[in-house]
């Protein structure tokens, strides 16, 4: 027998990067302008540097037009509001995402909400939020959910199972992964329940999970007795500990070898869902864009 299925994130991201340069290179053969993604950053949180420069990596990558904004820390949310009206207006815009935390004094919610939520490829406009809530539209679904989707649907087609009617747990009821998460695996048909920090014996609970979904922001909480064998878990978390040596090392919110030993399928940190956020990132941009030109983008691996 062997093990479970490894969900390689890295190389479906290579392969959503491979399909989304082969589709841009075709509209801008044929005389079109390329899909534009705009990046505000605001301060110099390090970890945002990070997710910021790996973002612009790979819109380029795929033969996008990335542009970056960095605007210090002495910046007024009256000078950042005046950018996205901007940004908003800009036809060659297609994606406008502000990093995220903004500095202290700045009120995030009315930042998101003064995007476009046709330019909103993050998913988190109150508009993109309630079409995803109610069923209502085609809104923009937030990145990091969205692609724990397009793995999990990938693995239970290769298990030959089924999302619909089956038993889904998202530890973490977060705005960016819990909340979104159960909205999706709810309407692909999953019985879903979201533990979090109040949850009376939440190791029972996920006990009963055919979809096992981590987000929660601690390390390695997620316990082999906490999984149903032939479940499939799937690790948003990513979190640096201190290792051997003086050294540190990146784990998920799931202790990888006791899920490893028990799981149908498990997604590994790094090289699972990490990936794949900024795949979805890059869809939502060249969706946003098919919508403004008018022109049809069909992806297969969505
Ligand atoms: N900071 C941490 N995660 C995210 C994300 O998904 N989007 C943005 N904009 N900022 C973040």
């Amino acid at each position: 027998m062997g093990g479970p299925i490894v969900i390689d994130g890295k190389g479906l991201g290579d392969v959503i990067d491979e399909e989304l340069k082969t589709w841009v290179g075709g509209v801008v053969g044929g005389g079109g302008r390329a899909p534009g993604l705009s990046v505000v950053l605001v301060g110099n949180d390090p970890a945002s540097e990070v997710y910021v420069r790996n973002k612009v990596r790979r819109t380029k990558a795929v033969g996008m037009e990335s542009k970056e904004y960095r605007l210090p820390d002495t910046t007024t949310q009256e000078e950042l509001l005046g950018l996205l009206d901007d940004l908003n207006g800009d036809p060659g815009v297609d994606g406008i995402l502000v990093q995220l935390p903004l500095p202290e004094g700045m009120d995030s919610e009315v930042v998101i909400n003064a995007i476009d939520p046709a330019k909103d490829v993050d998913g988190f406009h109150l508009l993109n939020v309630g079409m995803l809530g109610t069923g209502t539209g085609v809104p923009l679904l937030p990145c990091t959910p969205n692609g724990c989707m397009v793995m999990l649907k990938r693995t239970l087609a290769s298990l030959g199972r089924k999302l619909e009617g089956s038993r889904a747990v998202v530890v973490g009821r977060s705005n960016i992964v819990g909340k979104p998460m159960f909205n999706l695996l709810l309407r692909e048909g999953a019985t879903v329940t979201v533990a979090h920090s109040k949850t009376k014996d939440i190791e029972s609970l996920c006990r009963e999970a055919d979809i096992l979904v981590a987000a929660v922001g601690r390390p390695e909480m997620v316990r082999g007795d906490w999984v149903k064998e032939g479940a499939v878990v799937i690790d948003v978390g990513i979190n640096r500990i201190e290792a051997e040596g003086g050294k540190t090392r990146l784990v998920g919110d799931v202790h990888y070898e006791e899920a490893y030993a028990k799981a149908a399928a498990v997604t590994p940190v790094p090289g699972g869902v990490g990936p794949m956020t900024i795949g979805m990132l890059l869809v939502n941009t060249v969706r946003s864009y098919a919508g403004r030109e008018g022109v049809e983008c069909r992806l297969s691996f969505l």
